[in-house]
This record gives structure tokens, sequence and C-alpha cells, in this order.
């Protein structure tokens, strides 16, 4: 699988990474079975959080790829914290309690990277950077980042965090893209000039960020996958036509269309089947043109100015 930096660290990182949301749909050796291809396919960078399955999906996958010294040695661990019943905590207790959780949970002393889940409006920075100073020195916690934060966010935790931030997991896919479709509408009168983020993804590609997206297959929010879907019909037909010219399925394309940004972005993929994971390690190998990739943007219904 190829392979990329992670933000400005000096940690290589597959290009796509295997989201572990939602591993507790899977029997046992199921997920034995899953995790294990992953490795074969080199997909060994897994992302998790505290919350997914209330904790039980750390703990499966953890089973599943029968962790020891050895095998932690070969993969590369993320997790989220911040998420509370309710609420948001980014206080620093609750930064520090959930990442006790997170490492018995997939039985390992530490994590490469740690992401504050989402943005809670009650947050102080300085908690987070003791928080932080506190898991960087005991040595449970790599890297930082953090998921569905804004520039000015950002840029204030910045303020008082003395590590980079390397990460930022966003909602993209290709019927869901206001963050590339601002871009290219500035000031225009229509819904796509929007700018609902802070122009987070020029913010991450400046400051050296990798932008994970998730739920690449996604429309809306969780509403379903757009592909194969008689919801998206130009979609699909312009896709399907793209991935016969290349003799790959359409999830390898899907994935190939979010790679083919230069902001050298990371996907972070949900998918539980084991075809479909192979066809997702493929998009690594596939740059689409540039005709292509906008072909794609605008059989989303996304327009050109
Ligand atoms: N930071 C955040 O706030 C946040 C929020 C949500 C998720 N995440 C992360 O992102 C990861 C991915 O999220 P997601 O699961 O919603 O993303 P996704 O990859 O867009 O969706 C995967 C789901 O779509 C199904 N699917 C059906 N047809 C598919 C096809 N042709 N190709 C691929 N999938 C198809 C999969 O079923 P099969 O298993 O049968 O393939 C699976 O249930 C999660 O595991 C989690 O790690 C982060």
């Amino acid at each position: 699988m190829k392979t990329m930096k992670l933000g400005n660290s000096t940690l290589e990182v597959p290009v796509v990474a295997v989201g572990c949301m939602r591993i507790d749909s899977l029997e046992k050796q199921e997920a034995e079975r899953f995790v294990q291809t992953a490795l074969e396919e080199g997909a060994n960078f897994f992302d998790h959080a505290d919350i997914y399955g209330g904790g039980t999906c750390e703990e499966i996958f953890s089973e599943a790829i029968h962790m020891n010294d050895d095998i932690r040695e070969k993969i590369i661990l993320q997790s989220k914290c911040g998420i509370r019943k309710g609420m948001f905590d980014f206080s620093k207790d609750h930064i520090l309690e959930s990442v006790d959780g997170i490492l018995k949970r997939l039985q390992t002393d530490y994590l490469d990277i740690l992401l504050l889940h989402r943005p809670d409006a009650l947050v102080e920075p300085e908690e987070v950077a003791e928080a932080f100073d506190r898991l960087e020195s005991s040595g449970k916690v790599k890297h930082f980042g953090v998921s569905n934060q804004k520039p000015m966010q950002i840029q204030l935790l910045q303020k008082y965090v003395k590590q980079p931030i390397v990460a930022n997991q966003l909602q993209l896919s290709i019927t869901n893209a206001n963050m590339i479709s601002n871009g290219i509408n500035v000031n225009m009168e229509n819904d796509s000039a929007i700018d609902r983020d802070g122009s987070i993804l020029d913010f991450c590609r400046l400051n050296d960020i990798t932008v994970q997206p998730w739920s690449p297959f996604q429309y809306g929010f969780f509403e379903g996958v757009f592909l194969n879907n008689d919801k998206f019909p130009e979609l699909n037909k312009q896709i399907d036509e793209i991935a016969g010219k290349y003799d790959v399925s359409n999830t390898t394309i899907a994935i190939a269309w979010l790679l083919r940004h230069p902001a050298q972005m990371q996907p972070v993929i949900g998918t539980m089947n084991i075809e479909r994971l192979k066809d997702c390690v493929k998009a690594g190998d596939i740059r689409l043109t540039r005709e292509e990739w906008y072909s794609i943007y605008r059989a989303a219904g996304n327009i050109l100015p």
C-alpha cells in the first residue's frame, strides 16, 4: 500500500486508514479475518474512538488482532476522545482518563495518534496543553490531532499546545464536498459558495495538517452510500465509466477521487467487507486525470462558476 507522511511528523502512514467504528457488526472470526486481511494488504493504520460501540469496538479490535508487543510494533493506532453523553469534554481530567481507558481496551501502552473528537464549546486550551504534555512525557501518546475543527479552533489550541496538530478528521466524500466547492465558488451567489468551515482545506494544507476524510462513501449524515444508488444516476454512470477504464471497482474510484486531491488526504474507510477493503487499498495505485476528477465532481451535481 502506498504510504505518506502524517502531517509534519516523520510518521509514515498508509494513504488509506481503516476505520473501526463498525467492527462490532462482525462475529469474532470475521473480525479476525478482517484485521488479518488489512495487515496483509499493508493497511496497518487503524482509526478508533472511545465511543465506538461504547468502547466495545476497541476491545473487539485488540482481541481480533491478538495484540502483543510484536503486533503492536507493526501497526499504527489512532483513537479519539472528547465526546460524552450529552456534551463534549476537552477538560484535562477527561482527556487523561479517556486515554487510560482507550489504552486498556486496545491492550497497549501507547497510542500513535490521539485526536480530540468534536469541538468542545467550553474548551480551555491551557488544560488541553497540560493533558497533552502529560500524555507525551509519559509516552502514552506520540502524536496529537483534532477532528471536525475549524481553522480558528486549531489556532486557539496551537497558541497553548506545543505539540504540532498532525491531523484533522473531517466529513468529506464526493457527495459531501463543501470544503472543496466553496473554494471554487468564491464570492458567488450560490450555495456552494457558503463557507461552512472557515476554508479548513486550505488551512490544513498551509499548516501541513493531514485531512482525514471520514465517511468517504456516505451522502448526508450517515444517510447511505452513494455508490450503486438510484439517487445519484449521473454520478454512478461517470464513476462506473472511469472504473471500467482502469479495470477496477467503483469503490476504488471513489477513494482515488479523494487521493487525487493535492492536499494528500488520508481517507478513513468504514467498510467491514474484505473485498471492499482490498478495493479501497487499490486506490493508492490510481491517479485520476484532471479531466476525470472534474467529471466526477460535476456528475455529483457540483457546478463550476
Ligand atoms: N471523526 C468523526 O467525527 C467520525 C465520524 C464518523 C466516522 N468516523 C471514522 O470514519 C470511518 C468511516 O466511516 P463510515 O463507516 O461512515 O464510512 P464509509 O466508508 O463511508 O461507510 C462504510 C459503510 O458503507 C457500507 N458500504 C456499502 N457499500 C459500500 C461500498 N461500495 N463501498 C464502501 N462501503 C460501502 C459499508 O458496508 P460494508 O461493511 O458491508 O462494506 C459500511 O457500512 C469510521 O469507521 C470511523 O473510524 C469518524
